[in-house]
């Protein structure tokens, strides 16, 4: 790569699709975060597979372009599904992908195409507690500590190199709710945060495992980041 070039790929702001099914507060603090010109990526797309996802009004106030395409209209034909997404986004010219509540899987053939460039964020610290319901189980768990992982997408559901974690302290008088919110808090601010690393291409996977700038992850990566 040419030092011309190099410097073009690093002002180059990444184009980004966010996957949403739901309410998309986790894309409205993308939202937010992308707003600084001076934040890697720009969010161009919020896409839904659900028409009723509230997160897309959300989205079209911001003045971000949506597309639906919705599951129900492909039977049990998830190939087909993934087809239909997969040509939004390169309608889009999508080269980062953000799931963000977006409750359904992915055929291995479509994780293939987004390798290393489709991140997820799950409401608990993987691998404990895949899944759904992940606060309810945490509590009956008896778990201590509980949190937010954002990772690369694999095709096995909740796994993949784990790109940045934040805990929280389980308190002993927490209901799901409460636990919930707290977690949430921590998604907003480390999902940006990933993405941001991400997209400067500082994020590297060797092993499974992921680092940031040739290092380990560190513990609290919003001190250093
Ligand atoms: C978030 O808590 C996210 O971590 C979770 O769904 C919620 C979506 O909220 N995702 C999963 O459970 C994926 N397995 P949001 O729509 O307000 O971002």
């Amino acid at each position: 790569m040419t030092a011309r070039s190099t410097l073009a790929d690093a002002q180059h702001r990444k184009r980004v699709a966010v996957l949403i099914s739901g309410r998309g507060s986790n894309m409205a603090a993308l939202l937010a975060a992308a707003k600084d010109p001076a934040y890697p990526a720009e969010i161009v797309l919020v896409a839904s597979n659900r028409p009723d996802a509230g997160g897309l009004a959300t989205a079209r106030d911001a003045g971000i372009a949506t597309e639906v395409v919705d599951h129900t209209q492909f039977g049990k034909d998830r190939a087909a599904f993934d087809a239909a997404l997969q040509a939004v986004l390169t309608k889009h010219r999508i080269e980062l992908v953000c799931l963000a509540g977006f409750m359904r899987l992915l055929t291995a053939g479509f994780v293939a195409q987004w390798q290393e460039r489709m991140l997820n964020i799950h409401p608990a610290l993987l691998p404990a507690f895949k899944g759904l319901d992940t606060h309810k189980r945490a509590l009956a768990a008896g778990a201590k500590i509980h949190g937010a992982t954002v990772h690369f997408v694999v095709p096995e559901m909740d796994a993949g190199p784990i790109i940045m974690q934040g805990a929280v302290a389980v308190q002993h008088d927490d209901t799901e709710a409460t636990l919930s919110a707290r977690v949430l808090a921590v998604e907003h601010r480390i999902y940006p945060l990933a993405v941001k690393l991400v997209a400067e291409h500082r994020v590297r996977v060797v092993d499974g495992r992921c680092l940031i700038d040739g290092e380990p992850v560190p513990e609290r990566p919003e001190a250093f980041y």
